[in-house]
Order: C-alpha cells, then structure tokens, then sequence
C-alpha cells in the first residue's frame, strides 16, 4: 500500500481519533496473540490529545500497557526535558500515566553527533528485532502513528531531504530547512516494515495538504510511505474538509 490507496476515515474530532487508534491497538493486540506489541509514535502537536486520552482513565485499562514497546518516529536533537522534545510531550501526556515498564520505553538518543544518535538507535531496533536485515512477513513495527506536515512531510522525512533516498538503514537524521532542531527519523524501509501505518491529521490547516497527497500526483514525503499491511487516514472534520 502507499498513501494514495489508503484506506481514508473522517471522524468528527481528537476523541474520535482517540477512540479509532484505541481500538485499533487493541485489535493489533488480540490479533497478535503473544510477544510485545511494538508501536512507534509520532510527535508534533496533534497526537498530544490523543495520547492524553489513552493514557486517561478511559482508556488506560484497556490497551494492554504491560505488552507494549513504545518507540519514536521521528525525535528533534533537543534534551528529553525541552518543550521541543517529542519524548517530553510523550512523557507529559502518557508515560506518566500509563503502566508501561520502563525498560519498553525506547525514546531516540540525543546526541551532538546526529550521525552516532541514529547508529545508536538502531542498533537498539535491530536487537528489539533479532536481526540487523529486515524481512518482508515480519514487520519491525506492528502500529506505526504518522502525523503530516503542511507541506507534506511525515515523521521527519522532509521534502528536498537526503533521508528521502535512505533505502537501507532504519534510522538517519535531517536538518529541515525550515523546520528548528536537526531531526532523527526512521527511514521509509523501517516505516514500511509494519502490519499497520495510521495517519493522525487534524485542522484546517492540513485541508489542502490532505486534498493534495490524496489526490494529487506531487511527490510529497507522506504520499511515499509504504506499509506491508494495512495504511489508514484518521483525519478529523476540518483536516477532511468536511
Ligand atoms: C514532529 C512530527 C512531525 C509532525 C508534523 C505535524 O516531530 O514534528 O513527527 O512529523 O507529525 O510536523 O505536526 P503537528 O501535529 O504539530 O501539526
């Protein structure tokens, strides 16, 4: 699958999407019947109230926490306690919240050296993996929550970037033009090496840069993501311009 086949739902807001990604790790979680439950997050503002709600009491009892190992899409090269860190927004919103085993936690290192900080990283995903080669038919990750940029970047896989052309490590690193903070990334190969890719995308400032990776043909970041299972759109009201 890549973006433009997705599978596209339109939920009226942030619970909404709370309630779809819920049930969707639940679902992953039932269907794999034993072994962790491995999931990487995305940053960014929009999956802050979604990860609030699943780390509220609603929710937090029945995601099943102790099976989860939790990873990072994408991490800007800040320390874990700035207000730019995408492990401190996970932190604030869930971890505290939650009852996840410290040792599933995999935040991305923070390096000077952004080179060493992505080696670093996935060198742990290929011990979490059992192996240094990704195999088609056994995905790295089973969920991976992609958010999109308005100008259709995901993860940290920027338009223009050389990480766009990275078909052989898992994760890299890229400084954005016009985005603060070097970036580290998974690549398109770890990205794709899962059961199940979900886009989160709210308000209006995504409408057109939705109504343009779907239905346009510009090479955007996002439209390239590929998974080996199923890709779902999440978008709220205003993201589907409804
Ligand atoms: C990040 C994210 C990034 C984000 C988009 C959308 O680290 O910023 O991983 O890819 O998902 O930039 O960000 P918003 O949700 O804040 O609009």
């Amino acid at each position: 699958h890549t973006a433009k086949t997705g599978y596209v739902l339109v939920v009226s807001d942030a619970n909404a999407q709370a309630d779809y990604l819920a049930s969707s790790i639940l679902h992953h979680a039932e269907e794999k019947k034993e072994g962790p439950l491995r999931i990487a997050l995305s940053g960014g503002s929009t999956p802050k109230r979604l990860y609030e709600l699943l780390g509220s009491e609603e929710y937090a009892n029945r995601i099943p926490w102790h099976r989860v190992h939790l990873f990072f899409g994408d991490e800007r090269l800040v320390p874990h306690t700035d207000e730019a860190s995408n492990f401190h927004m996970v932190k604030e919103a869930l971890l505290n919240h939650v009852d996840i085993p410290f040792r599933n936690v995999h935040p991305m290192p923070v390096l000077e050296d952004a080179e060493k900080a992505a080696a670093l990283y996935q060198a742990e995903l290929q011990a979490e993996y059992g192996s240094s080669e990704l195999q088609k038919g056994k995905p790295l990750f089973d969920i991976v929550l992609l958010g999109l940029g308005a100008d259709g970047h995901t993860a940290s896989l920027f338009p223009g970037t050389p990480v766009l052309q990275e078909k052989q490590k898992w994760v890299s690193w890229s400084v954005p033009s016009d985005a603060p903070h070097t970036r580290l990334t998974l690549t398109y190969p770890a990205i794709e090496s899962s059961r199940f890719v979900i886009f989160v995308v709210s308000g209006e400032s995504k409408t057109q840069i939705i109504r343009e990776v779907r239905d346009g043909d510009k090479p955007y970041p996002s439209a390239a993501i590929k998974t080996e299972g199923e890709l779902h759109w999440v978008l709220d009201k205003a993201a589907g311009g409804e």
